[in-house]
C-alpha cells in the first residue's frame, strides 16, 4: 500500500502570492503532478493541514478544481492552523471524513491493510494545535476499537518539540495526554505531521513521528534560541509511504521539481586518478585519459547541481 503525503500547500487564489513572495497555487498544482506521474500511482494520498493560506472560500475551491484535474485516487485531508472548519466542508465537503456536523474533522479510514486515523488538532484563532478531552477521547476510542490492526495516525501539528524554538512555541499542547494515549495502543505504526515546513525524525513513547517538508516553502533550520523564524526556498518535497504488514511502514522523499537522470551506470570503470609526477620521476603521459563517449559530468557549484558534458 502506498500513501503520499503532502502537507502545508498555504493555497491562494491564483496569481496571488502567500507571504506577497510564495506562488503556492503553483507549487501546489505541481505537486499534485507530481504525484499523479508516480509509478505505481499511490492508493491514497493525505494531506496533513494548512490545506489554503487565509482560509477563504476560494482557496478551498481550487483545491477541489486542482484535486479533480489531477488525481483519481483517494485523498483525506485534515485541517492545520490556518485552516477553518466551515470553509473546508463548504469547499471539500465532497472528501471522505469532511461531510459531518460534528465539532471536529476527524475520522478514521478503515482500510484493511493500514487504519488511517485522521486527528483535528485546530484551535481556531490560534497558531498552536491542541487534543481537548473530546479529541482524546476520539482517539482513544479508535484505537482501542481493533488493537490488532496496525494504525498510521495523521496530525498537523507534531507532538514533539523539534529544538526549533519559534515552531516549538506553537506545536501541540497537552503532548503527554497524547503520549499516554499511543503509550497504550502498541499498534501504532507511525504520526505523520506537517506544519513545521522541514522535514523531521522524532518519537513519542514506542511510535516514531515523521514530520513532512512542506510542497511550498521551507522553514530555515535555526537551532539557536531566540531567533525569529525565516523561510527558506528549499526544494519542495512530500513522503510517500510503503506499507507492507511483513515490514512495516517505509516513508521514501519524493522531490517535486524535475531534476536531471536517471543515467544509467556507466559499464567502463571510472578513469584512474591523474596525479603530478615526483621530482626525479620520469615523465610518463597519462595511460588514462577521458572516456571518448559523451558522458554528463555532474558537480556541484553554486548552490546547484551542473551538467556538462564531456
Ligand atoms: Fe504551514
Amino acid at each position: 500500500m502506498l500513501i503520499a503525503q503532502l502537507t502545508d500547500l498555504h493555497l491562494r487564489p491564483a496569481g496571488l502570492a502567500a507571504y506577497r513572495m510564495v506562488d503556492t497555487s503553483a507549487l501546489a498544482e505541481q505537486a499534485l503532478r507530481a504525484v499523479a506521474a508516480l509509478d505505481p500511482v499511490p492508493d491514497a494520498m493525505v494531506i496533513s493541514g494548512d490545506l489554503a493560506d487565509t482560509a477563504a472560500d476560494e482557496e478551498y475551491a481550487l483545491l477541489s478544481v486542482l484535486l479533480r484535474r489531477h488525481l483519481r485516487l483517494p485523498v483525506y485531508v485534515i485541517p492545520g492552523n490556518h485552516d477553518r472548519r466551515a470553509a473546508m466542508r463548504t469547499g471539500l465537503g465532497h472528501l471522505p471524513g469532511l461531510g459531518g456536523s460534528g465539532r471536529f474533522l476527524h475520522y478514521v479510514v478503515e482500510d484493511p491493510r493500514l487504519r488511517l486515523i485522521m486527528l483535528d488538532t485546530l484551535v481556531e484563532g490560534a497558531a498552536h494545535g491542541e487534543l481537548c478531552d473530546e479529541r482524546l477521547e476520539f482517539l482513544d476510542r479508535s484505537l482501542a476499537e481493533f488493537p490488532d490492526r496496525p494504525a498510521l495516525l495523521v496530525m498537523h501539528h507534531p507532538p514533539f518539540a523539534c529544538g526549533i524554538g519559534h515552531m516549538d512555541a506553537i506545536g501541540l499542547r497537552n503532548q503527554e495526554a497524547f503520549a499516554a494515549i499511543i503509550r497504550r495502543h502498541p499498534q501504532v505504526e507511525r504520526v505523520v505531521c506537517g506544519h513545521n515546513h522541514r522535514p523531521v525524525i522524532g518519537r513519542v513513547a514506542q511510535a516514531t513521528v515523521s514530520i513532512a517538508p512542506s510542497v511550498a516553502h521551507q522553514m530555515e533550520l535555526m537551532l539557536r534560541p531566540g531567533v525569529a523564524g525565516a523561510m527558506v526556498m528549499e526544494p519542495p518535497a512530500f513522503p510517500l509511504h510503503r506499507w507492507t504488514s511483513a515490514k512495516g511502514l517505509v516513508t521514501h522523499t519524493v522531490y517535486v521539481e524535475s531534476y536531471p537522470g536517471p543515467f544509467p551506470f556507466q559499464t567502463q570503470p571510472s578513469p584512474p586518478v591523474q596525479t603530478a609526477p615526483r621530482r626525479g620521476e620520469e615523465q610518463s603521459k597519462p595511460q588514462g585519459g577521458r572516456p571518448k563517449a559523451s558522458v554528463p559530468h555532474i558537480s556541484a557549484g553554486g548552490g546547484c547541481l551542473r551538467i556538462r558534458q564531456r
